[in-house]
């Protein structure tokens, strides 16, 4: 077909797709041209701007390698991957909510051993202690599961960013005990803001929005016979709750984080000194 009007696009353009073999496959392309061309039509594109939208989408590209993951952190930015997580999770009663995995997850993180910190550096930082159990959606113990862990830095820089850093520090992965018990230990997370270097943070500054993620620290939990279990764990005391750069805070993965000061406890955690403590269980949903 020749000389289409702008009415005529869009069929012309989905027919041209109906054919597709894979049905999701024509399902997620149609849908995504209906939702394009209505986007181009209800704002009146210019030229100019989509050339613009091009380079953007281009520098994106080109400044994500391994260790920097710019499309992510775009997805977050506006809101799609806190979407999808949305939709896409079916969370039964009492399992612990997900949220977004984010641009700094880092795959094979070093194993550590029960109640070893994360932080690999020196310094006085009172040690953050997490206990409690990985349980399934009956409360049954789920044994061995794997929570792996990672965060910022105090300078709310992860070890991936900042080359002062030795290498993994914060993150790792601990094995629950067959009762399902785990303990690690880490420092307490800050806010940080996300990498503004980028055009992501082009795009930040141009519609005046701030850059902050609240204080969290990621987990992701595995068992077999268990939906892998991506979440965060956010401070109750931080003031970005609402805020969040990436829309990614769920009210029931909000934490208090309380200070312990009794030697008691300090000795029955092995520990030294005064600890920030959370008490938390990993409630997981059984695979399909
Ligand atoms: C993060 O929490 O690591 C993160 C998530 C989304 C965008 C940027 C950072
Ligand atoms: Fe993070």
């Amino acid at each position: 077909m020749r000389n289409m009007t702008e009415a005529e696009m869009t069929d012309v353009v989905l027919q041209r797709y109906a054919d597709a073999p894979d049905p999701r496959l024509r399902t997620i392309m149609r849908s995504l041209i209906r939702h394009l061309h209505a986007f181009v039509r209800d704002v009146r594109l210019t030229e100019a701007e989509w050339l613009a939208g091009i380079e953007f989408l281009t520098r994106t590209g080109q400044i994500s390698d391994n260790k920097r993951q710019e499309m992510i952190l775009l997805s977050d930015n506006l809101g799609v991957s806190a979407l999808v997580n949305m939709v896409s999770a079916s969370v039964p009663e009492g399992a612990t909510e997900s949220t977004v995995l984010g641009p700094f997850y880092v795959p094979e993180s070093p194993a550590r051993e029960w109640g070893e910190s994360v932080l690999l550096r020196d310094g006085d930082d009172v040690p953050l202690l997490i206990h409690g159990r990985v349980l399934g959606p009956q409360g049954e113990p789920v044994p061995g599961a794997t929570i792996e862990i990672w965060q910022t830095d105090a300078n709310g820089m992860y070890d991936i960013q900042d080359k002062a850093q030795p290498e993994h520090n914060l993150r790792g992965w601990y094995r629950a005990r067959q009762n399902g018990e785990y303990l690690l230990k880490t420092i307490r997370p800050t806010s940080y803001p996300i990498p503004t270097d980028g055009p992501v943070g082009d795009l930040l500054r141009a519609t005046a929005r701030h850059p902050f993620r609240p204080a969290h620290l990621h987990a992701v939990v595995c068992a077999p016979g268990y939906q892998k279990l991506t979440t965060h764990l956010f401070d109750a005391e931080d003031t970005w709750l609402d805020s969040d750069v990436v829309f990614a805070v769920k009210s029931s993965l909000i934490r208090q984080f309380t200070l312990n000061e009794s030697a008691e406890a300090a000795a029955k955690w092995g520990t030294r000194g005064a600890f920030w403590e959370l008490a938390n269980d990993f409630v997981l949903s059984k695979s399909e």
